[in-house]
C-alpha cells in the first residue's frame, strides 16, 4: 500500500514528504503520516533539520472537504483535531522547514505556519481562502497568520480568501526565503543553515511583535468589517473571521485557538457553509458526463477563428488571447471590426488601470488578435466561434459558408455558435458535418464571466463535445454540459422568472421594489436592472424568434414591447426599465410608472402592493419550477449543473447553493404547495413541474435526485 507520508534523511536532513493525489489534501492518513514521520525524524539521531515538502504539482493545497461536508451535514468526525499535530511541529527539538510549491491553502498554510521557517518557489500561492466554503481557518490559522505576517495583512488574506504569491508571501513576513531551482535541495540546504545558526528556533504561536499595540487594533478591526460588508455582501464568515483575528491580537494563544474552535464549528454547520460546500462539489461534477470518458479524446485548439467582433466576439477573443490561444477576428465590414478591435483595447486598459495587467502583458495579448474582413487563414484554426446577431438565418447563412468551404474549414475544424436561444440541430444541419458542430454559450462580458454553457446537438460526437469542454477549462472557464432546447438550460428557466417580475409590476410593484427584494434576497442584480443591462432589444428579438407567446390563453407581458417601441433598450439608450445619468445607476423613472399604470388599467388588471417574500416566492419559485421541468427532460443532466450554470451565469447567490439547492433547503413540499397556489390563481404558467410534484410526494430532494440518476446513468436526453 502506498504510504501518504514518507520519510527519506540525506546529509543530516529528513525529507519529510507528503504524496496524497491528486492535491495532497490533509486527509486522516495525511495528519496521521506528518505525525509519525515527525517522531521518525526526532527519534533518528542522524537528522539535525527537518524538511516537510509536497510530492507531485503542490504542497498540501488544503483540508480535505469531503470531511468538511460531514462537517457540515452533522457529523463531528469531520472535522480532524489538528492542535496535536501542530503543537508537536512547533515544540520539534529540530528546525522544521516547510518547504512550498504550488498552493499551500487552508489548512495547508496552517500546518506550514506551525514550521519553524517556510521558503516556497517563485510562483507558489499562499493563502485562507476558508470563508468562500462559509467558514474560517479552523486549525489555528487565524492565530499564527497575523503572528506572522501582523492583524491588518492577516485581515486582508482572510476577508478576501485570496492568496497571495510568495513575493508578496516574503515581505509580509509569512515566509523566510524564496528558493530558486529545485525546490527540495534548496529547501534541505536552508534548513542545514538553520540548524548551524542556532539551537532554538522560533515558534510562532510564541511570536508577538507583529501584533498591533491595544490602541491600533479597533481601528484596524473596524476597517476589516468594513471590507467584509463592501467586497463580501451577505456572507457570514468574513465577518466571524475577524472575531477570530481579534483573538488572535487580544487574547493568549491558548485561549484565542479556543475562540476559533468555537466559531470554526458554528460556522462548519450553518447554512451558508452547506451551500458553498454544496457549490463548491457542484462545480467539479461538470465534467462527469455520460458518453465522456478518460479515453474519449479530446483535440487540443490553439487557433480560434472568430465570426462578429460585437459585444460577445469581443470579449470571447479577449478570453481566448488571455490564455495564450491565437485569434482571428471576422466581421461584415472593416467599421464593425474597427468598432470592435477598439472596444477590446478599451477594456484591456480598464484592466491596466485596475493593476490587473501591465502594459506588456495588453501588448502581448493584443498581438495575438489578428482582425481581418473576410476569411483569410480561417482554413487554419481549431475552432470557429460565431457571434453574429440573433438570427437564424444569418446564422446558418455563416455556418454553411464557413464550414463547408474548403477555402476557409478543414474537416476536423469544429463550429461552434455563440447564440443564447436558437436550435444547435437546425444550425448544425447547415455545416453539412454536424457531428463536429455545437454551442457555446458564454456570458457578458464574456472575457469576464466564468460561465460557457457546452450546448450538446443530436448529432454531436462525443470527441467534439470532450474538445469543447477542455477548451473551456482551458480559456478558465466552468464549461456546463446542456442539451439542446430554446433558450438551452440558463435563459429557458430566465424566461419565466423574468416575465413573473414583469407581471408582478403589472400587479402592483414597481420595477424598483422587485429588483431591492431579488437583490435583499442575494441576486447580484435585480431583474430589471438586468435587463436594461443586456437591452431590451434582446429579450424583444427573443419573443419574436421564438414566438413565446403563441399560446392565445397565455398572459403576455405588456410594458415591455412598449418600451422598445419607444426605443427605451436600457443602459443603451439611457432608459429603460429605468433611466440612466452620467453616473449609470438605475433611477426610478416617472414615466415607466405611468405607463405600467395605464396599460393595467386599460386591460383590466387590478392592482395591489406585495410584500418581498410574495415577490421572491413569485420570481425565484418560478425559475425553480421551470429548473425542474429542464431537469426532468434531460436538458441539464443534474440539479447541481443547474446551480453551476445559476451561481456562475446568472449572479444567484452561491452561499444560497444556487436554486435548486435552495428549494431543497426550503423544502420541496413547501415550494410544491406554494407553486400550485398559484397555479390556482394565476393560470396555467404555474403549472407545477411533474418533477417537482414527484419529489414533494415523496418527501426527497433535488439532491438525492442527482444521487439516483447518477447511479442509473440516465443521460441527457438531447
Ligand atoms: N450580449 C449578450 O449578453 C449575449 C450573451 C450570450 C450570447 N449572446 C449571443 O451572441 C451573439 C452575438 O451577440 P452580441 O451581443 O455580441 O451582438 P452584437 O450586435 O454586439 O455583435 C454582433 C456582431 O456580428 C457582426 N455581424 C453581423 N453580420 C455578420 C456577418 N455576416 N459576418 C460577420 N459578422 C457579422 C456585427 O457587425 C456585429 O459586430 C448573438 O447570437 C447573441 O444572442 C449575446
Amino acid at each position: 500500500m502506498n504510504m501518504p507520508v514518507s520519510v527519506s534523511v540525506d546529509q543530516g536532513v529528513a525529507l519529510i514528504r507528503i504524496d496524497n493525489p491528486p492535491v495532497n489534501a490533509l486527509s486522516p492518513g495525511v495528519i496521521d503520516g506528518l505525525d509519525a514521520a515527525l517522531d521518525q525524524a526526532v527519534r533518528d539521531n542522524s537528522v539535525r533539520a527537518i524538511v516537510v515538502i509536497g510530492a507531485g504539482r503542490t504542497f498540501i493545497a488544503g483540508a480535505d472537504i469531503k470531511g468538511l461536508e460531514q462537517l457540515a451535514w452533522g457529523s463531528d468526525s469531520g472535522a480532524p483535531e489538528m492542535h496535536e499535530l501542530l503543537q508537536k511541529l512547533e515544540d520539534a527539538p529540530k528546525p522544521v522547514v516547510m518547504a512550498m510549491h504550488g498552493t499551500a491553502l487552508g489548512g495547508g498554510l496552517e500546518v506550514a505556519m506551525a514550521g519553524h521557517y517556510r521558503v516556497a518557489v517563485p510562483d507558489a500561492l499562499m493563502g485562507q481562502p476558508e470563508v468562500n466554503l462559509g467558514i474560517i481557518p479552523g486549525a489555528e490559522g487565524t492565530q499564527r497568520l497575523p503572528r506572522l505576517v501582523g492583524l491588518e495583512k492577516a485581515i486582508e488574506m482572510c476577508v478576501s480568501g485570496k492568496p497571495i504569491k510568495a513575493a508578496d508571501a516574503l515581505n509580509a513576513g509569512l515566509i523566510d526565503r524564496i528558493i530558486e531551482g529545485d525546490l527540495a535541495s534548496g529547501a534541505a540546504a536552508f534548513a542545514r543553515e538553520m540548524a548551524a545558526r542556532s539551537e532554538s528556533h522560533p515558534k510562532t504561536r510564541e511570536q508577538r511583535n507583529k501584533l498591533p499595540s491595544a490602541s491600533a487594533i479597533s481601528g484596524m478591526l473596524a476597517a476589516g468589517r468594513e471590507l467584509a460588508r463592501k467586497t463580501r455582501r451577505n456572507l457570514d464568515a468574513p465577518v466571524a473571521v475577524l472575531d477570530a483575528l481579534e483573538a488572535a491580537a487580544t487574547l493568549p494563544f491558548e485561549q484565542g485557538c479556543a475562540r476559533e474552535r468555537e466559531i470554526f464549528l458554528t460556522l462548519a454547520k450553518s447554512e451558508q457553509a452547506k451551500a458553498l460546500i454544496h457549490a463548491f462539489f457542484a462545480e467539479r461534477g461538470v465534467s462527469k458526463v455520460p458518453g465522456i470518458s478518460k479515453d474519449t479524446v479530446a483535440a487540443s485548439v490553439n487557433r480560434v477563428g472568430i465570426v462578429g467582433a460585437g459585444t460577445m466576439g469581443g470579449g470571447i477573443a479577449m478570453a481566448c488571447a488571455n490564455a495564450g490561444i491565437a485569434v482571428r477576428v471576422t466581421d461584415a465590414t472593416a467599421n464593425a471590426l474597427d468598432a470592435g478591435m477598439a472596444t477590446i483595447r478599451k477594456n484591456y486598459d480598464v484592466s491596466v488601470k485596475r493593476g490587473r495587467f501591465t502594459p506588456a502583458m495588453v501588448e502581448e495579448r493584443m498581438a495575438r488578435i489578428v482582425p481581418q474582413v473576410g476569411y483569410d487563414g480561417f482554413g487554419d484554426v481549431d475552432l470557429v466561434i460565431e457571434a453574429v446577431f440573433e438570427n437564424m438565418a444569418l446564422k446558418k447563412e455563416i455556418a454553411g459558408f464557413v464550414a463547408s468551404s474548403r477555402e476557409v474549414s478543414q474537416s476536423g475544424q469544429l463550429y461552434t455558435t455563440n447564440t443564447s436561444t436558437l436550435d444547435i440541430d437546425e444550425i448544425a444541419a447547415a455545416t453539412g458535418r454536424p457531428s463536429k458542430v455545437l454551442g457555446l454559450h458564454f456570458f457578458s462580458p464574456a472575457n469576464v464571466m466564468r460561465l460557457v454553457e457546452i450546448v450538446r446537438g443530436k448529432a454531436t460526437s462525443p470527441e467534439t463535445l470532450a474538445t469543447a469542454m477542455a477548451f473551456a477549462k482551458r480559456i478558465g472557464k466552468v464549461g456546463v454540459v446542456v442539451g439542446n432546447c430554446p433558450g438551452f438550460v440558463g435563459n429557458r428557466m430566465m424566461f419565466p422568472y423574468m416575465y413573473e417580475a414583469q407581471f408582478l409590476v403589472e400587479d402592483g410593484a414597481t420595477p424598483q421594489q422587485v429588483d431591492e427584494a431579488l437583490t435583499g434576497f442575494g441576486m447580484a442584480m435585480g431583474i430589471f436592472a438586468v435587463d436594461d443591462m443586456a437591452g431590451l432589444d434582446v429579450a424583444w428579438r427573443v419573443r419574436q424568434e421564438l414566438n413565446q407567446f403563441s399560446d392565445p390563453g397565455a398572459r403576455k407581458p405588456l410594458v415591455a414591447d412598449r418600451l422598445c417601441e419607444m426605443g427605451r433598450f436600457g443602459q443603451k439608450t439611457g432608459k429603460g426599465w429605468y433611466v440612466y445619468g452620467d453616473d449609470r445607476k438605475p433611477q426610478p423613472d416617472p414615466e415607466v410608472l405611468a405607463l405600467i399604470e395605464q396599460l393595467a388599467a386599460a386591460n383590466g388588471i387590478g392592482r395591489r402592493s406585495f410584500t418581498n417574500e410574495e415577490i421572491i416566492e413569485r420570481t425565484i419559485y418560478a425559475l425553480i419550477n421551470e429548473g425542474a421541468r429542464v431537469l426532468d427532460e434531460g436538458y441539464a443532466l443534474r440539479a447541481a449543473d443547474i446551480d453551476v450554470i445559476y451561481t456562475n451565469g446568472y449572479g444567484f447567490p452561491a452561499w444560497r447553493g444556487g436554486p435548486m439547492f435552495y428549494a431543497d433547503r426550503v423544502g420541496l413540499k413547501k415550494i410544491y404547495d406554494r407553486v400550485s397556489t398559484f397555479y390556482r390563481e394565476l393560470g396555467q404558467r404555474w403549472a407545477p413541474a411533474p418533477l417537482l410534484e414527484r419529489l414533494a410526494k415523496d418527501g426527497t430532494t433535488f439532491k438525492e435526485f442527482d444521487k439516483r440518476r447518477a447511479s442509473s446513468v440516465v443521460g441527457a436526453s438531447s
